[in-house]
């Protein structure tokens, strides 16, 4: 398993964190500016591990449960396990 993009909107992590820092954008305003994270939704555990550790791929599953959206209300969880 080799994961390293939003597949909605087919941005890799790099390009993502790349220009999240260069924006100084947080995870919240990743979605709302780049929409990674806006679709199904199952990349958003991956992006705030991304964000938070600059890992940009990945070859297990991270929940939620794992990566824990903090800061923000709860969101959908409309694809999540
Ligand atoms: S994979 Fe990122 S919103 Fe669906």
């Amino acid at each position: 398993m080799h994961i390293d993009r939003c597949i909605c909107f087919d941005r890799t992590f790099a390009s993502v964190l790349q220009e999240a820092r260069q924006k100084r954008l947080a995870i919240a305003q990743v979605e709302l500016s780049l929409g990674c994270g806006g679709g199904c939704g199952l990349c958003r555990p991956y992006l705030r591990r991304c964000l938070r550790t600059g890992e940009t791929a990945f070859t297990h599953m991270i929940t939620d449960q794992e990566e824990p959206d903090e800061g923000s209300s709860e969101k959908s969880s409309k694809g999540s396990t």
